[in-house]
Parts: C-alpha cells; structure tokens; sequence
C-alpha cells in the first residue's frame, strides 16, 4: 500500500475510536476551539508537539518552522500569534526546540544548503551573539549549547513583539516558555519563562549584557 493511502486508512481508524470512546468528540470541536496554549516548534518530524506532550485535538495552537525561530519580520507566525494571543486568548505561549536539531547543525557548519541558508541565519546572528560562550566549549558540546541559546533567544524575539508587549501590558498575559526536547529520553526541559515582570526586570539586564 502507497504511504498516502495508508495514511488515509489510519485516519477512518483513528475517527472511529475516537467517537467510539467519546460520541460528541467531533460535535464540540465543530462548535470552535479554546487551546490555552500556542506551541513554536521545530518541523522536525521527531518532535511532534502533540505526541509528545499527550495534547488531543483542541488542546494546542501550532505554529512549525525550521530551527523553531521567532522572526519579527515572519507574517506567518506574526499572523498565528496574534490570532492565538488576541482571538483564542491563550495563556502560554512555548518556545520548543529539541536536541540534534537539523536546522542548528547546518546553521554551524561551513557548508552552503540552498535557499534555506536566508532562513538559517537567524541561528548564525544566535551564534554570533554568544561566539565567546560557544568557542570556549569543547567541540562536541558546542550544537547542544547552540540549540539551548537559540531557544533563549526566540523566547526573547517574542516577548519583543508588539503583539506580546500589548498583551502584558493590557491583560498581564501569556506567559512565555523556552523549553529543550531531548530525543534521546523523550523528556522535555524547561530552560526558561518570561513574564511581564521578569521582562522589564532583569531579562532585560540580561538582554543588555549580551
Ligand atoms: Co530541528
């Protein structure tokens, strides 16, 4: 069988055990969605944000891209991040990157990829930013430090955002969440959390001494 045809298959399954266990299952989700929160993650077929945090449908607003960045200039993500903070009013938004990821480890290598280079150097300004704390680790822990930093430094894009500044502003939310996924344990870890406050206290001072 064609992959897209079993996939199709695995989809008439999944439908019936989901109204087998729960006959209004479909009826609520046709009534609208309240995700409590909006997950940025890698594209990375690994890591995929509901499986790994058991989420069912509903539960999480999903924004992927390569290397999980928050690009200020991104109208796509700038659109779902909006529409999740200021429509379905979600109180957390998570920075979710993940160990081994793809998009870091070309981002650091000398090699040129195509068109994604434009898109991957995000990640080579992260590396520039924090070149002192990377060069002085020993070759092999350097992706790993790189994959937590950019975490770190997403979190901080958002936060920057007019979208985000407004909305702690007026309503004293979301919470933001820069957490690591290790492939290797399927755990997750959480790096870091930017509230209203500890933004304009002393993240910022961090920020500043970069
Ligand atoms: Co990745």
């Amino acid at each position: 069988m064609k992959k897209n045809e079993q996939l199709l298959l695995e989809n008439k399954a999944w439908a019936r055990e989901m109204v087998e266990n729960d006959p209004n299952f479909f009826l609520r989700h046709v009534k609208g969605q309240k995700p409590d929160f909006l997950w940025i993650g890698c594209s990375d077929s690994r890591v995929s944000p509901d499986t790994i945090t058991q989420s069912q449908p509903g539960e999480a607003f999903i924004h992927r891209n390569v290397a999980n960045l928050v690009v200020p200039t991104d109208l796509n993500l700038l659109s779902v991040l909006q529409y999740a903070v200021e429509v379905l009013e979600i109180n957390h938004v998570i920075v979710c990157g993940h160990y081994e990821c793809g998009g870091v480890k070309a981002a650091m290598s000398q090699t040129t990829h195509g068109l994604i280079d434009g898109w991957l150097q995000h990640v080579k300004d992260v590396y520039r930013f924090n070149r002192a704390e990377i060069d002085a680790l020993p070759e092999d822990k350097r992706i790993n430090r790189m994959i937590e930093l950019n975490i770190r430094e997403q979190l901080y894009n958002l936060a920057k955002t007019n979208i985000i500044q407004s909305a702690w502003k007026r309503h004293r939310r979301p919470h933001l969440h820069g957490w690591v996924y290790n492939l290797e344990s399927g755990l997750i870890d959480p790096l870091l959390e930017l509230t209203p406050e500890s933004f304009l206290d002393e993240e910022i001072y961090v920020l500043k001494n970069a």
